[in-house]
Order: C-alpha cells, then structure tokens, then sequence
C-alpha cells in the first residue's frame, strides 16, 4: 500500500489566546508512506538535521505504531520519505504535523475510518495543549477547550488578511518554551487575557481590524518567553511600523507572527532586518490560511 498525508503547519495563541485558539498555514509537510518489510525514515527539506532518522525515536513512527496498536491491528512495518517546508523548533507546529500525520496514516493502513473523536483520543496522548493539532487536522482558525477531552470551534478565517511568519535561526523546544512560564498568575493578569481573547475573535468576524493590536497583547506567555528570543521586543515594533495589524509570539517561539492586509513584503523585511542587526540569520513567509486541513 502506498499513500500521502500532507499536513498544513500552524499558528497557534495569536497573542492572548494560549492554549486556545490556533490558524493552519498554507505551508505544508508530505509524508510519503509505503508498507514494507521493516521501519525506515527518509527526511529531505527544511530542518531535517533537526528530525531524527531512528524508527524507534522518530515522532512521526512512534504516533504512527501507537495508533495502530491503538486501533487493535497487527504490526505492519512501513517507510516513510518526509518531505518537510515546516521549521522545527519555531512556534509552526512541526511535531503536531508528524502526529497528525502518524494517526492518519495508522487508520489508512488499518483501512479504519477516521472519527473526530478516535482521532483526538490517540492526539492527545502525544500533545496535552490542541492548539496546534486541531488546526494542521481540521484547517481554519480554530478555538479549542480540554477538559479530559477536547471541544473545538473551527472558523473560517478572513479571505482578506494574510499572516507573516518570519522565522530566525533560533530553536525553542515547546517544553523550554513552557519552563519559563510561572505556576499561577494574578487575577488582573488572567482577566488582561479574557478580553483580549474574546476580543481577537470578534475583532475577526465583525471585521473591526484596527482591534487587532490591543487582541494580541497578552500577560501569560509572551513577557515570560520573550527572554529567549533576543530583539523580541523590538521586532514587535518595527512590526507596527510597517503597518502590520497585529505582531506576535508564533505558538512557543521563536517565530514572529504578524496578521497584514497587503504589506506583507515590508512587514516581514522589517522584522527580519531585527534579528539581522543582531547576527542572527532569519527567512520570512508570506502565508494565507490553510481551510481544509490534513488530506
Ligand atoms: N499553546 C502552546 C504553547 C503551543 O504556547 O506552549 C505549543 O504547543
């Protein structure tokens, strides 16, 4: 059996929303899997010195063998050529790609069909926070609540807004990204993140752009992360001021995030420029909104 999953990467929090609400990108990883004799891994494209090649510690193979155990079917031993475009380490969700991927490709092989719920049952062994997951699965912009399970609203995202990810060579693991984060926070510090969460969405749907700055200010993660991300801050204004809507962490870093009308040339050349001045190599993309999902 041969087949291809091709997996939309993703945004997740936009600003005040974390653990919440995530976008798929139209940038995408393909797996390539094929059932064979024995467990085998080809990685071509961007990062692949950061993905491992070892079927026993390969992300990708591990979700792909748990979900078939999962779904009672017998061991069956596959390859699989991983053509990667999403930068790992950066905030875009590249290990929820390969989970994605690992329990679509299980359920093909099992020649199972896919339920929402047997799918997010599986998902979150791998991840405990969705806001990467749900989107690279069901594409859009998606709100996501857990509570042992997962409940989630998928969005469509304005035709007109694009986002730029610029990306610079630094590598955040999510579990770094999340030390620095405090136990608790103060009651003003968590109502600081409700308006602004509920704000950002319905800034999005009544079309009320010129919200979309103050949506992104947050209290929970961005202050607290942005010490492992040197000229954060400093990238944020430069952002602004070449007329980006909105400028942000991406997910757990280190990419900046911005929302953009049609300046997203000038937008991504300036934050950029920030990491440059400080000798650190970053790339940007031009992105709209990934509607469909895993295919
Ligand atoms: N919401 C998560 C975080 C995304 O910011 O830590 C990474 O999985």
């Amino acid at each position: 059996m041969r087949f291809k999953v091709k997996v939309p990467a993703s945004t997740s929090n936009l600003g005040a929303g974390f653990d919440a609400l995530g976008v798929a990108l139209e940038l995408y990883n393909i797996f390539e899997v094929e059932t064979s004799s024995d467990y085998e891994i080809e990685v071509t494209g961007e990062s692949s010195e950061h993905i491992s090649k070892d079927p026993s510690s390969n992300l990708f193979m591990k979700v792909y063998r748990k979900t078939i155990a999962y779904l009672g079917h017998e061991e069956t031993p596959i390859k699989v050529c991983i053509k990667n475009s999403v930068p790992v380490g950066r905030g875009l969700g590249s290990s929820a790609t390969a989970i994605v991927a690992g329990i679509l490709s299980a359920f093909k092989v099992s020649g199972k069909e896919v339920s929402q719920e047997s799918f997010m049952d599986v998902a979150l062994e791998f991840e405990s926070h969705p806001d990467n997951i749900v989107p690279s699965f069901v594409g859009g912009l998606v709100i996501c609540a857990t509570n042992g399970e997962v409940k989630f609203l998928k969005l469509n995202w304005p035709e007109d807004l694009k986002f730029v990810i610029v990306s610079p060579e630094i590598v955040i693991p999510t579990e770094k990204a999340r030390a620095v984060l405090p136990e608790s926070y103060s009651l003003k510090d968590v109502v600081f993140n409700v308006q602004r969460t509920a704000m950002f969405v319905g800034a999005l749907l009544s079309g009320r752009y010129e919200l979309l700055k103050e949506a992104v200010r947050d209290r929970i993660h961005q202050p607290y992360r942005s010490e492992l991300i040197p000229g954060f801050w400093e990238a944020i204004t430069e952002g602004y001021k070449a007329g980006a809507l909105s400028v942000f962490l991406s997910g757990a870093g280190s990419c900046i995030g911005a929302i953009v009308k049609d300046n997203g040339e000038l937008v991504g050349n300036a934050i950029k420029s920030v990491f440059e001045a400080m000798g650190v190599d970053a790339k940007f993309f031009i992105l709209g909104v990934d509607k469909n999902g895993a295919v």
